[in-house]
């Protein structure tokens, strides 16, 4: 039996990938690393809390010796490296704790992950690293890293202590670079989640700037799977851009969502743009497809059908998870920018 640790497999894309390999590699063994932050949630992990296979481990990242420590317990061959500050909003409202989490965390990790000799490493990473496209062209590996906001800065600043680490001391790491996830159980700050959970209670949707940013969109199954084939085909020392050619105006997406749910558009708010708001952001992922013998199987359209029908069916997560912070976040960030929804047409008295 072997194990591997994943960092952040109480988040969005670390839970979909804890139960994942749970279930596509039998003879492996999970231990899940996490803080628990407002973005982590073990509720994500109920269909694998009693499989044996599947251990949890409350620990932060910052804390040096609690991450060595997690070494010390279990015999590990391999790290997948999620755990981050996620959410580009709250790195511009309160950038330290980025710092704190992905830039040392990270390091923290390598240097735990190397006194254990393990055999692999894959560092997940964003395209955001990379800063924004204008109306053409596309990231590749080789693009320079110019990143915009506080948390692409700190994600660029761990893929390079990653970078030293592999050149350095030989240590056997590969850094992917993926594009805008969504699916199930995504916290509903991020676009998605949060336009699907405002639109089917009316409320106001905000939309930054005049919505024709773009997003390249993945599905996180596609993601996960990028993942696993980068751990077991990826080349050490090398980056894997990750992405499913999905290019999409955020208004969009943000129409069709409304489409699926059959809400009205007068939903929509344009609200005060995102500050250092990136414009475009699309990815190659060609050396992914071709080394890793790896390609999405998601199209949007279906994949967000699903993801809307998804928040319909877990109205009390999303509720419980909107509680408490949250609701102070939410109101620190759109209570100047958001105002009453519009009254639908002809139901005033
Ligand atoms: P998320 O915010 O949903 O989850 C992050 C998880 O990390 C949470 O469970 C949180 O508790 C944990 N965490 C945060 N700080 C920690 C610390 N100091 N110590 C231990 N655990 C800590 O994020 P996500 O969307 O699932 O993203 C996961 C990773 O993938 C991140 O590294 C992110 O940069 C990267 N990524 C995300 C996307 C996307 O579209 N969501 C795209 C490309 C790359
Ligand atoms: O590209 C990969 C990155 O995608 C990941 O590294 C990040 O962890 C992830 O959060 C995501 O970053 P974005 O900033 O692109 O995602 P977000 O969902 O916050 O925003 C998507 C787009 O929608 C962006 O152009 C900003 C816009 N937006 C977002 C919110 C929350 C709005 O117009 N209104 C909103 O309320």
């Amino acid at each position: 039996m072997k194990t591997i640790l994943i960092t952040g497999g109480a988040g969005f894309i670390g839970a979909n990938l804890v139960r994942r390999l749970l279930a596509a590699r039998p003879d492996w063994r999970v231990v899940n690393l996490d803080a628990l932050t407002y973005a982590g949630d073990l509720a994500r992990l109920k269909e694998v809390e009693g499989d044996a296979r599947y251990a949890f481990e409350k620990v932060d990242l910052s804390v040096r010796a609690a991450v060595a420590a997690v070494f010390e317990r279990y015999p590990i061959f391999a790290v997948i490296h999620l755990a981050a500050e996620s959410h580009v909003d709250r790195s511009i409202l309160e950038p330290a704790v980025f710092i704190q989490s992905n830039v040392l965390g990270t390091q923290n990790l390598i240097d735990a992950a190397r006194d254990a000799k393990v055999e692999r490493f894959v560092h997940v990473s964003t395209d955001e690293v990379y800063g924004s496209l204008g109306a053409t062209g596309r990231f590749r590996e080789s693009s320079p890293l110019a990143p915009n906001s506080p948390y692409s800065a700190s994600k660029a600043g761990s893929d390079l202590l990653v970078r030293a680490a592999c050149h350095t001391f030989g240590f056997p790491a590969i850094v992917t670079r993926c594009s805008n996830n969504y699916g199930p159980w995504q916290f509903p700050e991020k676009l998605i989640p949060l336009i699907v959970c405002n639109a089917i209670e009316d409320k106001a949707l905000p939309v930054y700037g005049d919505g024709q940013q773009v997003r390249d969109w993945i599905h996180v199954d596609d993601h996960c799977d990028g993942l696993l084939a980068a751990l077991e085909r990826g080349r050490c020392g090398e980056v894997y851009n990750l992405g499913a050619e999905c290019e999409r105006a955020n208004l969009d997406v943000v129409k069709q969502v409304l489409q699926i749910l059959g809400k009205r558009e007068e939903l929509i708010q344009f609200v005060a743009d995102r500050p250092g708001h990136d414009r475009r952001y699309a990815i190659d992922p060609g050396k992914a497809k071709e080394e890793l013998r790896w390609a999405p199987r998601h199209g949007f359209e279906e994949g967000l059908a699903a993801t809307v029908r998804w928040y319909q069916d877990h109205r009390e997560w999303v509720e419980r998870v909107r509680s408490g912070s949250y609701r102070a976040y939410y109101d620190r960030q759109y209570a100047q920018r958001l105002v009453r929804p519009p009254e639908p047409r002809g139901t005033r008295p």
